[in-house]
């Protein structure tokens, strides 16, 4: 039995693939701010360790998966925390007990819109892992009217922090194949208000064109994390792998790949 994390258990794609992972034979610890094995706020660094040492506690300091999927949407200052710092620094708690695994696996969750527009002061400050920086740049972004790229950037930071780990001495050199799922438009309690909201399903639908079966079920892009997190992926590394729709491949083109 393997055991793998999951933050953002409660909810959408976190918790599809804790369901997922179950019906493999895994077990699953859960992390959330509710309704999970460790309730924990990741928004905070004292929450980011209270979550590494209750999970550290639970599976007896060897951990064979780690999926950071908790995140929020919205143009909050705040969101970097969550989105970007809160995933961080929940892998790097528990890349030691990653490291104790006969089969070490993680993957965090990007977005399509991160390969986009996105402000690249913010980014800067989250890959110099300046979480002090990285909220007044983002309250700056909030304050010049451009609060939409908070979520974008959040995501291309982890991204880009993610492929560069990945391929390092601390991931790849102790055999930690490390990837970034990036979703299109998901249905999760994330995006309801979106979809009961006309203009702004056009926006949507305009920013984000899936041409492939629309706007996708959170199972979707659980069962690439669940094979992602499985023994079977030995050398995939630092791979931004798209779940949406097409969307990815229409609004960069056949030249990007
Ligand atoms: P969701 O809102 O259904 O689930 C997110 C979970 O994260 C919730 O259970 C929430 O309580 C937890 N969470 C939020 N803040 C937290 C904190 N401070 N500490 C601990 N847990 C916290 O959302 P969904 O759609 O399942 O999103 C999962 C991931 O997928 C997120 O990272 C999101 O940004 C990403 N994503 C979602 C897309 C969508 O269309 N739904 C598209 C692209 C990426």
């Amino acid at each position: 039995m393997r055991d793998i994390v999951v933050s953002g258990a409660a909810s959408g794609i976190g918790r599809s693939l804790a369901g997922l992972l179950t019906e493999r034979g895994d077990r699953v610890i859960g992390v959330d701010l509710r309704d999970a094995d460790v309730q924990a706020d990741l928004s905070e660094p004292r929450g980011r360790d209270l979550a590494v040492r209750a999970i550290l506690e639970a599976t007896g300091g060897s951990v064979d998966g780690v999926v950071a999927c908790a995140g929020v949407s919205g143009q909050n200052p705040l969101l970097v925390r969550v989105n970007h710092f809160g995933a961080t620094a929940l892998l790097e708690g528990l890349r030691p007990a990653l490291v104790r695994s006969d089969a070490p696996r993680a993957a965090v969750i990007g977005s399509v819109t991160g390969a986009r527009m996105v402000d690249e002061p913010l980014v800067r400050a989250c890959l110099d892992d300046d979480e002090t920086a990285a909220v007044t740049r983002a309250e700056e972004v909030v304050a010049e009217r451009r609060g939409g790229l908070l979520y974008p950037s959040s995501k291309a930071a982890l991204a880009r922090w993610a492929r560069t780990r990945a391929i390092s001495g601390e991931w790849a050199g102790e055999r930690i194949p490390l990837n970034v799922v990036a979703p299109g438009v998901v249905r999760t309690p994330m995006t309801r208000d979106l979809f009961e909201d006309e203009r702004m399903r056009e926006i949507m639908d305009e920013a984000v064109p899936m041409p492939l079966n629309g706007h996708a079920p959170p199972e979707a892009v659980a069962h690439l994390l669940r094979w992602l997190v499985g023994e079977e992926n030995s050398h995939m590394a630092g791979q931004v792998v798209y779940v949406d729709g097409g969307a990815e491949a229409t609004l960069r083109g056949p030249e990007v790949f």
